[in-house]
């Protein structure tokens, strides 16, 4: 079945699971559909995403703003089901168990334990009523037996690993005593205070300078080593996921363009978004002027989604697929080769041409 013609679900409504996820994948995400009913019409954020991530592996998610990466990643944790608005399907498989048709209560238990989230807007993250301390040893003594003294300690060892200075005093600050950049690192430490299994960071050092943003990509290396998590990095630098990531997705318009490993998609990228996205890509050995060539044009509406290509508005290539197909067929993902798929009506050869001959020698 065409995925365009399918919707999610009625408001509130869960649509349970069929299938299991497979048995080395930690996170398996199926077909995941977020759409939400607003006076404009329904707003198709995230329309049929699919993915996995083993433990230990790092996935990178790019695309530019509006495309539904934080969607996702609050749908994964199940953060938009109690949006009367809502409309949810699909299959969040989480170390076997699936997420979307469990228990709300089964979930939230999960969240801050198994699976946590650094969160784009740290302010959404912290209570602005408690102390940044007291809030961290909340998240810890939730999932541990331990005392009230020893989780303090930990939430200060938490402060002073993502750089905190003298965090046995800024432990009983409140989160608007925090400069933003303060902020987002006691959200981090928050995050990962219970060791998660999955990791979902989302524009995790936007908001941090050069020095922390390097230290608090090390923490997160440091957990994956420690203890395998499975990590998801949100990013629209494309340098974070470059040094990161093992396996990048690229979102376009609530659905997934490209996928494949990070290699895949960075030096053999099949499709004609993910070139623009690279183009725009800052290069440390060029000068500032030649660095940015934005993707022109804008964002598709995620309302009236249209017929055939989302991006065909603003694809150089858009005439080469022959027949007009990309105005009136919606391209499905294909594999090109070994696990790395992209959603073009474009000939391969003739992308795999372009893509050497006239892209990739001006990056
Ligand atoms: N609760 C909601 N109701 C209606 N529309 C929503 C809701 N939440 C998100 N959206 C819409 O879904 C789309 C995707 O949003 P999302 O926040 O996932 O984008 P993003 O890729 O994370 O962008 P950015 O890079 O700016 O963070 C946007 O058009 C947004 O306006
Ligand atoms: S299907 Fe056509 S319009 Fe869409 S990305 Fe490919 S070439 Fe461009
Ligand atoms: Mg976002």
């Amino acid at each position: 079945m065409s995925e365009v013609s399918k919707t999610a679900g009625a408001p509130g409504e869960v649509v349970p699971a069929q299938r299991s996820g497979t048995e080395d994948t930690f996170l398996s995400v199926r077909d995941l559909r977020i759409h939400f009913q607003t006076d404009d019409g329904l707003v198709k954020s995230v329309d049929g995403v699919s993915f996995d991530v083993k433990p230990g592996e790092t996935l990178g998610v790019v695309g530019e703003s509006g495309s539904g990466k934080s969607v996702t990643s609050l749908g994964i944790l199940g953060l938009h089901r109690a949006a009367p608005n809502a409309r949810i399907s699909g299959e969040v498989w989480l170390d076997g168990e699936e997420l979307i048709g469990a228990d709300p209560d089964h979930v939230r238990r999960l969240r801050g334990q198994k699976m946590s989230m650094i969160f784009q807007d740290p302010l959404s993250a912290m209570h602005p009523y408690y102390t940044v301390g007291a809030q961290i040893v909340e998240a810890y003594r939730v999932h541990n037996k331990v005392t009230k003294k020893a989780a303090r300690t930990r939430a200060i060892e938490m402060l002073d690993r993502v750089g905190i200075p003298e965090p046995g005093k800024r432990v009983d600050s409140y989160p608007h005593e925090f400069s933003g950049g303060m902020r987002q690192r006691a959200m981090i430490a928050m995050a990962l205070v219970n060791n998660p299994q999955l990791l979902i960071a989302d524009e995790p050092t936007t908001a941090l300078d050069v020095t922390v943003q390097a230290q608090i990509l090390d923490l997160i290396r440091d957990l994956q080593k420690e203890f395998g998590s499975a990590v998801i990095m949100i990013t629209h630098d494309l340098g974070v996921v470059a040094e990161m990531a093992d396996k990048l997705l690229v979102m376009y318009g609530g659905r997934c363009v490209e996928r494949g490993t990070a290699e895949q998609v960075f030096y053999e990228p099949q499709h004609p978004y993910t070139w623009g996205l690279l183009g725009s890509m800052p290069r440390i050995d060029r000068d500032q002027t030649e660095r940015l060539i934005p993707v022109k044009g804008s964002p598709p509406s995620l309302i009236n989604v249209p017929d055939g290509c989302a991006f065909n508005p603003r694809c150089p290539y858009a005439d080469i697929p022959k027949d007009d197909i990309t105005r009136t067929t919606r391209p499905e993902l294909t594999e090109t080769g070994n696990g790395h798929f992209s959603a073009c009506h474009m000939a391969q050869e003739e992308r795999t041409r372009i893509w050497t001959e006239e892209i990739a020698p001006k990056l």
